[in-house]
């Protein structure tokens, strides 16, 4: 197989490229370990910055997301007897949306099939070779047990933290940065509507809450717990007890409402940033080349970031101009480690820490953000989305 761009994962920085890469007039063939049903049903991310969306609308990917996010003024950010509202749109002129990642990706999947995209699921033995020449490839084993080569200009690596493809930079070029914590989060999906209007993050002694939320049915929770922590050790009964205490039922008149669960998980929590995010004719994007813990929903962001700068600087580096390729990797790490840094300081600001001193300084902290323009405004200007580019 030949291709101008060989594309390595299905998720959506790999759809998004291809959609931009098409919309430039350039080909590219995805290719993705699973199925494209198993991807698109991951439950992941849920809030969409305003430049996210912007880069959406552009790209004629936004109708049904135009017709059924829900867009945020801000969130609410709260500790044992106060709650807080930050209003990012009067802080920082820009706003959020929720929308869940398995619906992008359904969008993004739509879009690969009306225009007749080639992605190939399913496949096995992903391997990546000659990226030091004009020439690379990408070799792997089709559903059917085939053997099969994809030569192509460019392979861009969008294969997520798991993937090949950034340790097919080799180990002498390749810098990594590392951050682990001590906790991690238990995520609930329950069918019941959201009792808030906007986002609750909070801080609690027993640990870190958030109300998050999919549609006007259908909520999303995460509780701050122990690394390693067996989802069995927490019964339907113990997750809404959990979340009563931890987000103020009660509180002010304030009341949780609960429903049945129909999903949860424990997901540890991680900082990583590989760089470069090129080397020779492989480019990185997304989890691929940076994880950042999710609080502050930064992850998806990222990875389209990534993609807005990576979808033309490839277009002008296939048609002999090599300059935006060449600035790539400088200029989407500028960003990546804005928000690795905004992600480490609200996962630190909100997670308990055993240490007495160290709650103290969160408290401070939170009082700080709620009640100082220019404090608030720095939160409301991170979360809401930098222009891309930045
Ligand atoms: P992925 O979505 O990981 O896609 C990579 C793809 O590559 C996968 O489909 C994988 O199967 C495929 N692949 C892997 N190996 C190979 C191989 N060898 N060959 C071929 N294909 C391969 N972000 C936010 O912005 N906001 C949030 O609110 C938020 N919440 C989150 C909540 C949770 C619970 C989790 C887990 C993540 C959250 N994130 C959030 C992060 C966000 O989901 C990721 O940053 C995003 O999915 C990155 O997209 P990607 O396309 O780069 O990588
Ligand atoms: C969600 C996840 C986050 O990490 C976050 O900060 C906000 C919302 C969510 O899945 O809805």
């Amino acid at each position: 197989m030949r291709t101008q761009v060989a594309i390595v994962g299905a998720g959506p920085s790999g759809l998004l490229l291809s959609h931009l890469l098409a919309a430039d007039g350039i080909e590219s063939v995805v290719l993705e370990t699973r199925s494209e049903e198993y991807v698109a049903s991951r439950i992941r991310a849920g809030i969409l910055e305003q430049s996210t969306v912007d880069l959406l609308r552009a790209a004629g990917l936004a109708d049904r997301l135009d017709r059924e996010a829900d867009p945020h003024r801000g969130i609410h950010l709260q500790w044992p007897h106060e709650r807080h509202h930050l209003d990012f749109v009067e802080l920082a002129g820009r706003q959020v949306f929720v929308y869940g990642q398995t619906e992008l990706q359904k969008d993004l999947v739509a879009a690969a099939h009306a225009r007749g995209q080639d992605v190939v699921y399913e496949i096995d033995d992903t391997a990546l070779h000659d990226l030091e020449t004009d020439r690379p490839s990408v070799t792997f084993t089709d559903s059917g047990g085939t053997a099969r080569r994809l030569e192509a200009e460019v392979v861009v690596g969008c294969d997520g933290s798991f993937g090949p493809s950034r340790t097919a930079v080799p180990a002498d070029v390749r810098r990594t940065w590392e951050r682990t914590y001590d906790y991690s989060w238990l995520g609930i999906l329950a069918d019941v509507a959201p009792s808030t209007d906007e986002l609750i993050y909070a801080w609690h002694p027993d640990g870190f809450a958030l109300h998050s939320m999919r549609s006007a049915t259908v909520s999303r929770f995460y509780l701050q717990v122990p690394n390693d922590t067996p989802v069995e050790e927490w019964s339907e009964d113990r997750i809404w007890e959990g979340l009563a205490t931890r987000l103020g039922h009660g509180q002010d008149g304030w009341e949780l409402t609960t429903g049945p669960i129909t999903d949860r998980s424990v997901l540890p929590m991680r900082s990583h940033v590989s760089q470069p995010m090129r080397h020779g004719r492989l480019f990185l994007a997304g989890d691929a080349a940076h994880i950042v813990p999710p609080t502050g929903a930064k992850g998806l962001n990222l990875a389209v970031a990534d993609v807005a700068l990576l979808a033309p600087a490839l277009t002008a580096l296939l048609r002999g101009d090599h300059a935006r390729a060449d600035a790539y990797s400088d200029t989407a790490l500028r960003r990546v480690w804005r928000c690795t840094h905004f992600s480490w300081w609200m996962t630190t600001m909100l997670h308990t820490s055993p240490d007495p001193f160290d709650r103290q300084l969160q408290l401070s902290q939170l009082r700080w953000v709620t009640s100082s323009e220019a404090g608030a405004t720095g939160l409301a200007e991170n979360y809401a989305g930098l222009p891309i580019g930045f």
